[in-house]
């Protein structure tokens, strides 16, 4: 499957999830448990130098990120971090230490990996979703 099919193939199915009367239409399941659980190492071996994970989800973030996106929020972290090494991580790494983030803001995992892929990460608001606590 190219990216491309892979991309809508994701989109669909992070929205069929929204279909049954949930209360918005925040997508769902848009990475995996196990990919959160490499990126939350990926943040304990090359981000917790400088960052709590509480950091990366408390009030203060989310008034910063809560108009944005996931595309933005990955490609800040692409472009600027680490700080002291911007660029160093793979592409990989740095999609995975995405959606630990997203999980650190309330986002359940599903059955997919999150991929790097504009539309997609433009379609996941960075707001936690709705009936998730701070
Ligand atoms: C050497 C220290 C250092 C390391 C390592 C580092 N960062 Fe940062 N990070 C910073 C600094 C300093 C800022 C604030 C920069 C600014 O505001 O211009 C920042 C800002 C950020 C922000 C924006 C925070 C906000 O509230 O808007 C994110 C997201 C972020 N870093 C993620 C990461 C991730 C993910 C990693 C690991 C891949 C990482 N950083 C590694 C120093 C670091």
């Amino acid at each position: 499957m190219d990216a491309a099919a892979q991309a809508s193939a994701h989109l669909a199915e992070t929205s069929t999830a929204d279909t049954g009367g949930a209360s918005d239409s925040t997508p769902s399941g848009v990475f995996s448990a196990s990919q959160a659980g490499r990126g939350r190492a990926v943040f304990v071996d090359l981000c917790s130098e400088c960052h709590y994970t509480s950091e990366m989800r408390d009030a203060p973030f989310q008034f910063t990120w809560k108009r944005r996106t996931a595309w933005d929020l990955h490609r800040l972290v692409v472009r600027d971090m680490p700080e002291d090494a911007p660029g160093s991580l793979s592409n990989q790494q740095y999609i995975d230490v995405t959606a630990y983030i997203l999980q650190l803001n309330g986002y359940p995992p599903g059955d997919l990996e999150l991929v790097r892929d504009e539309a997609i990460l433009r379609a996941i608001p960075m707001k936690k979703p709705a009936g998730t606590r701070p």
